[in-house]
């Protein structure tokens, strides 16, 4: 396979990105699902790649294309973007940039739920698996390095750190989504990068820089046998 740059700070090492929104069927026409462009997943994925690692993308529905030197596997749902995960393990670092949606629909139809006479359906929800969780805890096959994103609208900071801990990562990307900064869809990004011993706030940054600053601390985490 043709790797970008073989002797970048991140050659010889595979990373699984996780992008995209996951899509839930309701019925054969219908999903629920969270806001995501996958813009900020994918800029990951591209900036592992030129940075020298082999990259496997699994990603949700997006109308991005794929990146160059970058292995992607579509998937829809959470449950499908788990078994991708865990197909493409193993790996030196795992990034979960997707908005995974929290819950699916544990009645789905198999037919088009019709309209008859105002009569609503009746929507059942499980809850998903959570991808980053199940990794960042699993005893064997654990990517030495776990990175979580954190979509906060209050709290941020507080919430990530919280995030940190009960999901057992080692990195959180935290960035503050409420509608006025404009993050979902657009092409800049303000984040804080959470450990357990420290934060940093970034300057805003476009999606694709956010992608390189963090690929650039990654690097030196493995350089300084943090992984
Ligand atoms: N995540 C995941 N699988 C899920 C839910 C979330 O892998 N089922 C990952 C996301 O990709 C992200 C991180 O967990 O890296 C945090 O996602 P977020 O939605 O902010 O956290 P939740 O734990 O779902 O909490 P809440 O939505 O209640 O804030
Ligand atoms: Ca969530």
């Amino acid at each position: 396979e043709r790797l970008l740059a073989p002797s970048g700070p991140l050659s010889g090492r595979h990373v699984i990105v996780t992008s995209g929104p996951t899509h839930e069927p309701i019925d054969p026409v219908r999903y629920i699902a969270n806001r995501s462009s996958g813009k900020q997943g994918h800029a990951i994925a591209k900036a592992a790649a030129e940075a020298g690692a082999r990259v496997t993308l699994i990603s949700g529905p997006v109308t991005l294309p794929h990146p160059a030197g970058v292995t992607v596997v579509p998937v829809e749902s959470a449950r499908e973007m788990l078994e991708a995960v865990e197909q493409a393990l193993p790996a030196d670092i795992g990034i979960f940039a997707a908005a995974v949606a929290d819950w699916r629909v544990a009645n789905a139809g198999a037919q088009k739920i019709k309209k008859v006479n105002g009569a609503l359906p009746n929507l059942a929800l499980a809850e998903n698996p959570d991808i980053l969780a199940t990794i960042s805890r699993r005893k064997d096959g654990r990517p030495p390095l776990m990175v979580g994103f954190a979509a906060e609208t209050e709290n941020v900071i507080a919430h990530a750190q919280q995030k940190l801990a009960k999901k057992g990562c080692d990195l959180i990307l935290a960035n503050d989504v409420s509608a006025a900064t404009g993050v979902m869809g657009g092409d800049s990004n303000t984040v804080h990068l959470v450990t357990a011993s420290h934060v940093e706030t970034w300057p805003t940054l476009s999606k694709t820089d956010v992608a390189k600053r963090l690929v650039e601390r990654l690097g030196e985490m493995i350089a300084g046998g943090r992984a």
